[in-house]
């Protein structure tokens, strides 16, 4: 049976060939993600969580529990800056890597500090764990 490892190393040569995206959409769908999120929740703890903690009612920056296609500015009670709030933006994927590569470039005057993901993994794995939080009970 010397054939199958040959078999085994085309497949293998192939697949390393073909997108990440397509090995995650193909291959490993549930451990990717998994992964991805979780990349993105370290990130999140280096760079976000000082202001942003992932749970309601913390004063410092408005809550991202479901921000993903909410429009900008929209949490009650947040004291936003009124250049988000007039922003009209929606917190779609390309919009908040825009966001995440620049915020005071996307939004000139808004309050948040200005952050710099500029490595397009890392604001893929951040909107991944974005994505993933839910509300607290
Ligand atoms: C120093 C505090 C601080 C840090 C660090 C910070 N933010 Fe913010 N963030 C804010 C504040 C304040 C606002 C509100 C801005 C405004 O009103 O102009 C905000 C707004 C946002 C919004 C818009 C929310 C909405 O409801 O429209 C998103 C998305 C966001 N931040 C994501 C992040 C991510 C992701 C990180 C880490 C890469 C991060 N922020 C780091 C303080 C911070």
């Amino acid at each position: 049976m010397g054939r199958f490892p040959a078999v085994v190393a085309l497949a293998a040569s192939l697949l390393a060939s073909t997108t990440v995206q397509a090995q995650t959409d193909i291959w490993f769908p549930g451990w990717v993600a998994d992964a991805e999120r979780q990349a993105g929740q370290q990130l999140f703890k280096d760079h976000c969580a000082a202001c942003h903690m992932p749970r309601p009612g913390v004063p410092y920056a408005p809550n991202l529990v479901g921000v993903a296609g909410r429009p900008a500015g929209s949490v009650p009670g947040f004291p936003y800056s009124e250049a988000l709030k007039k922003s009209g933006l929606v917190w779609t994927e390309d919009n908040l890597k825009k966001w995440l590569a620049n915020n005071s470039k996307l939004v000139p005057n808004t309050l948040m500090p200005h952050v710099s993901i500029s490595d397009p993994a890392e604001q893929i794995y951040i909107i991944a764990y974005l994505k993933s939080l839910k509300p607290a009970h």
